[in-house]
């Protein structure tokens, strides 16, 4: 019997997160780290489901030179390059992995079918989702809301390199507030910088939850997914 407070868990990484001190690309000690905390979480008892985004390799949104779907479409490739990375270290560490992708790939990955995802979290295996949600103009925020919707997801936990949400951005104000709890109505009207507006509203009108937590230690992972208090953000309705 589980004593989890989640069990079902969508877990964002964002590609940074995944660069760790590296500006861009991977640095295999952080994404350790925070395989182990997913191990542990694994080891509890939580059915996990990881999206994860792809700013390490390519910042679709910032490049001019090429059309805007074309630079997505880029960047949908930077997050498969990071879910069958994460995947294979998750497997190192003993645990079953499968892969799923929201644009179609089939020598590398499995294509993404919702009762496929859900039998394999039953299953005890985590699922990685990449391409986010294989359409340019759609983060990988709202990748991560839409697939914790479609495979019922107690919570998203979503990673930043800050505790959670503030009033302004804690990296410019040394007097910036946390926030403990916003809703969703919150996080939109004052434009909190959480997500995006539209993986906001995709969490709202589904009531998905979701905890802004500090990736600096990777633990928060386990402690949020227990019910313990941590130094985080709880976003809900
Ligand atoms: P169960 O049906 O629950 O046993 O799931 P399973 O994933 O073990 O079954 P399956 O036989 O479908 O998959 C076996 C292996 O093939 C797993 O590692 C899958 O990730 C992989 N696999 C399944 N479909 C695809 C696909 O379309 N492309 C790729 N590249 N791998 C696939």
């Amino acid at each position: 019997m589980s004593n989890l407070k989640y069990n079902r868990i969508l877990l964002k990484l964002s590609g940074e997160a995944l660069a760790g001190n590296l500006s861009k690309g991977i640095d295999s000690n952080t994404v350790k780290s925070i395989i182990e905390s997913v191990c542990d979480l694994h080891d509890l008892g939580a059915e996990i489901a990881i999206v994860v985004g792809g700013g390490n390799f390519w910042r679709g949104v910032q490049n001019n030179d090429i059309e805007r779907v074309t630079s997505d479409h880029i960047g949908m490739l930077a997050t498969c390059m990071n879910a069958l990375y994460v995947s294979d270290m998750i497997e190192k560490h003993g645990k079953k992995t499968r892969v799923l992708g929201a644009i179609e790939m089939k020598e590398i990955m499995e294509p993404f079918i919702r009762r496929r995802a859900v039998r394999h979290l039953e299953k005890g295996r985590i699922v990685i989702f990449a391409a986010g949600t294989g359409n340019p103009y759609f983060s990988t925020d709202s990748g991560a809301a839409l697939r914790a919707a479609e495979i019922d997801a107690d919570i998203i936990f979503k990673a930043t390199n800050v505790d959670g949400v503030f009033d302004k951005d804690p990296n410019k104000f040394s007097d910036a507030k946390l926030y403990r709890n916003v809703t969703h109505e919150e996080i939109l009207q004052k434009n909190l910088k959480v997500m995006d507006a539209t993986a906001a509203a995709l969490c709202r009108d589904n009531d998905i939850d979701i905890a802004v937590f500090n990736l600096s230690d990777p633990h928060n992972i386990v402690k949020l997914a227990q019910g313990k208090d941590v130094n985080a953000t709880l976003v809900n309705s």
